[in-house]
This record gives structure tokens, C-alpha cells and sequence, in this order.
């Protein structure tokens, strides 16, 4: 209960000190000169932590060994050694922008190889703040594509997941906004099949080859580009290959 007479600190040279936090308002101008000194110190605690923490960020916390600085990472998709499996600069740069740019949150990719599509969808994730699943059968495709995504400072953000990705994409739960396919080509549309029960309303599905390899996969090229459900356009976004890839907004 509140006594309504002033709370005092008594000390041994005759001095007394008004407890700042439950001392009255109305103050005499020696307390008011104490209480000022208590609170300057009181507010210097933060202003110091402040100055300290702007100019020792990391103080505190361990040191990501992932992290990696813009330069680094672009530094090494530029010289990425790519093996003849992996998709063209030209192809993972649009899967980039079209993360980026629909803003995807949850993205699964058939077919991993060494990871040169992971690792650029990867940065368009770590911009929206998503994550990848990328799934390959191959255990030496999976190591390579997990060491290179260490590499580039994203294996936070792309996940490796080993297995066919006909037995995997059944147990993934959750929905999911972007897929790319791009494992066997007369598979694509068993893998679709398998994933579009958890597939959002404006989700985007790219497969990739469609133009090279489309005596194998006929029934995937008829089933997006006639179904209602889809709207689908054939793009070219490299020569390198000669080939290219569909794109298929799910709009319903
Ligand atoms: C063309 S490469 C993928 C290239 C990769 N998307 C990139 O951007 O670099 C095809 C990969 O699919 C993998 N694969 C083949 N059949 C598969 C399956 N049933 N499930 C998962 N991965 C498979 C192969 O091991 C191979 O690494």
C-alpha cells in the first residue's frame, strides 16, 4: 500500500537516495539531482549495449559457418562446374525469377542431379523466405548436390531427400506452390499425379525438356495442356540445349 511519504535509501555517511521507481514525482532539488543520476545510469545500460551490438553484430551468438556473403555465392553459380544432367544457365535463372516472382513458399524438385536448379530456385526461396524439397534416386547425385548447396550457403533453405521420387512425393506432407519435374521424362506425369493433391490454387509447374523428349512424355504435354485446371506455355530460355520447358499455372 502506497504510504504516500517518500522512499528512501539510507546510507552509512548521513546521505539518503529516493528510490527511483517508487518515489513520488514531486520531488525537492537534491533528490531530484539523484534521481536523475540513477536514471542516466539506469538509461546508458541499453544505449551502451546498443553501441556495442551495432559494432560487434554477431557478438552473442555463434558464428554461421554457412553464412556467405552475395559475392561469394554468385561467385560460385558462375563457375558451378555443371555436368551434361544439369539444367542450362538459362532455365535455372528463369526458375529463379519465377520463385521470385510468385513469390513461392514451398517448392519440391524431381530430379536433383548435382544441384545447379536447386541451388538457383534456392536463392529465389531464401528471398521469399521458402524452402525446397529436391528429390534424386541417386546416392552419389544426392552427396554431390548436398555438399555443392553447403557450398553455397543454402542448405538451410533446400532440403536433399534420397528415393524415388515416385515412393517420396506421396509422404511429403503439407502443400506445396512451385514444382519443377525433371527426372525420367516418361515419368513426368506419374510425378505430377503424385503431388497434385497438395498442390495450391496458382500454384506453378515447370517440367523441363518438353520439346527434345516430347515423344516421352506425350500423356503429360496432352494432360496440362488440355486440362482445365491448367494454363500452359512452352518456353525457350536457353539454346544451349535446343530444348525447353512448360509452364503451368494451376488455376483452380
Ligand atoms: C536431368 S537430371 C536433373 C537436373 C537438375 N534438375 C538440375 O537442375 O541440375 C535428372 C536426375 O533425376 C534423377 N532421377 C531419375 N529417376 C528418378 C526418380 N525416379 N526419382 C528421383 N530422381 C530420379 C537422376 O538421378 C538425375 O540425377
Amino acid at each position: 500500500m502506497d504510504s504516500g511519504r517518500d522512499e528512501r535509501s539510507h546510507f552509512q555517511d548521513g546521505t539518503s537516495q529516493l528510490h527511483p521507481r517508487r518515489g513520488r514525482l514531486t520531488l525537492g532539488q537534491s533528490q531530484n539531482h539523484n534521481v536523475m543520476k540513477t536514471i542516466a545510469s539506469i538509461s546508458t545500460v541499453p544505449l551502451a549495449l546498443a553501441t556495442f551490438l551495432t559494432l560487434f553484430p554477431t557478438a552473442g551468438h555463434a558464428a554461421d559457418p554457412n553464412a556467405i556473403t552475395e559475392e561469394a555465392r554468385d561467385k560460385f553459380i558462375q563457375n558451378f562446374q555443371r555436368i551434361g544432367l544439369n539444367t542450362t544457365p538459362g532455365d535455372a535463372m528463369l526458375l529463379r525469377i519465377l520463385v521470385q516472382s510468385t513469390g513461392a513458399k514451398r517448392g519440391v524438385e524431381v530430379g536433383s542431379a548435382t544441384g545447379y536448379g536447386a541451388i538457383q530456385m534456392g536463392v529465389g526461396f531464401e528471398r521469399t523466405g521458402g524452402r525446397l524439397i529436391t528429390i534424386d534416386i541417386d546416392p552419389d547425385m544426392v552427396r554431390q548436390c548436398r555438399a555443392n548447396l553447403a557450398q553455397a550457403g543454402l542448405d538451410k533453405t533446400v532440403t536433399v531427400v534420397e528415393g524415388d521420387a515416385l515412393k517420396v512425393l506421396p509422404t511429403l506432407e503439407g502443400e506445396f506452390d512451385f514444382v519443377f519435374i525433371d527426372a525420367l521424362k516418361q515419368d513426368y506425369l506419374k510425378y505430377l499425379k503424385a503431388i497434385e493433391p497438395k498442390l495450391k490454387r496458382g500454384a506453378v509447374v515447370v517440367a523441363d525438356n518438353v520439346i527434345r523428349s516430347a515423344n516421352q512424355m506425350r500423356d503429360y504435354l496432352e494432360y496440362v495442356q488440355s486440362s482445365p485446371t491448367y494454363e500452359t506455355t512452352t518456353v525457350r530460355a536457353s539454346m544451349e540445349k535446343n530444348d525447353g520447358m512448360t509452364i503451368s499455372f494451376k488455376r483452380r
